[in-house]
């Protein structure tokens, strides 16, 4: 569904400030996975994911989305926009309209769709974010940050794109405030069969979610793999700048204290599931 051939991209080229972000970048996202997208600060998430929806032309390479050539003359790149819903970075700045109703009907609006289609999505995400009905004919900017992130993840949905991706959507919301979304998220992903990206510094989100995860360091490919093959190299990952889950860092540090549990364990269910066992022959064996 998403195709990427040695996708380079250089800010700001032949400047004296010219910046390579993105080098030699190939890969391929099937349609309906859920993939996990991390790397330090600067190793071009960013610049990455704005290129899939046509926002950033890559300056070598090719994208293809369902088999069409980004950028190219005969895609209708209007199209794309609609197919690949893009959440960027703190988005609330990028709300502009007199009430969250008309912003979040921005794009199924530009879509074309009869006013009752657009009442209807404009409903539908708002419910999908949390957002409350009484809320809609308010000013965003009389809401706050959590509710504004809402209002602008919502616009994006309302549009019911194919592909959804999400740059830090929950980054400076409170923790029930972030559970809710992904979980939503989580759930549209499941029902509508839809692919998702998702952008996250919180390696306990990503595990969570994520079936693979795509790994970038200094504009590069460093892994790209199954949720538990990637964190089951710790050590690389420290190395890059990141971490493996907090629960992984755990479950190994007990097994290299002796404890029978095997690798790559990333969520708190599994380890619950590994040591239950464990512990109830302790138990048995101290009675
Ligand atoms: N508009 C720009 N002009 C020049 N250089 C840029 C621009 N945007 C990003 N860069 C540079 O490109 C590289 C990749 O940046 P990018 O924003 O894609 O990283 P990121 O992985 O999203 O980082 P973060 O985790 O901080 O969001 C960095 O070195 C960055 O400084
Ligand atoms: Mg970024």
């Amino acid at each position: 569904m998403i195709k990427l051939e040695q996708v380079g991209y250089v800010y700001m080229q032949g400047g004296p400030f010219e910046k390579t972000a993105l080098n030699n970048v190939s890969l391929t996202i099937n349609r309906g996975e859920f993939i996990g997208l991390i790397g330090h600060t600067g190793s071009g998430k960013s610049t990455l994911i704005q290129m899939l929806n046509g926002l950033l032309k890559p300056t070598s390479g090719k994208i293809f989305i369902d088999g069409k050539e980004l950028n190219s003359k005969d895609t209708d790149m209007r199209q794309i926009r609609f197919d690949v819903g893009l959440v960027m970075q703190y988005p609330e700045y990028q709300l502009f309209e007199e009430t969250v109703a008309k912003d979040i009907a921005f794009g199924p609006t530009n879509m074309g769709l009869s006013p009752e289609e657009i009442e209807e999505r404009v409903k539908f995400a708002a419910n999908m974010v949390g957002l409350k009905p009484a809320l809609l004919d308010k000013s965003p900017f009389d809401l706050s940050g959590g509710q504004k992130r809402r209002v602008a993840i919502a616009g994006v949905l309302a549009m019911e794109p194919k592909v959804l991706i999400l740059d830090e959507p929950t980054a400076g919301l409170d923790p029930a405030g972030r559970d809710e979304i992904l979980f939503k998220i989580k759930d549209m992903h499941e029902r509508m069969d839809m692919t998702v990206i998702l952008v996250s510094h919180s390696m306990e989100d990503i595990a969570k979610l994520a079936d693979r995860i795509l790994v970038m360091n200094q504009g590069e490919v460093a892994m790209f793999d199954r949720t538990d093959a990637v964190f089951r190299r710790g050590e690389e990952l420290t190395r890059m700048g990141l971490n493996v889950p907090q629960i992984t860092r755990i479950t190994d540090s007990l097994r290299k204290q002796g404890v029978p549990i095997r690798e790559g364990i990333y969520t708190v269910e599994d380890a619950l599931n590994e040591l239950a066992p464990l512990l109830r022959q302790e138990g048995a064996r101290l009675c």
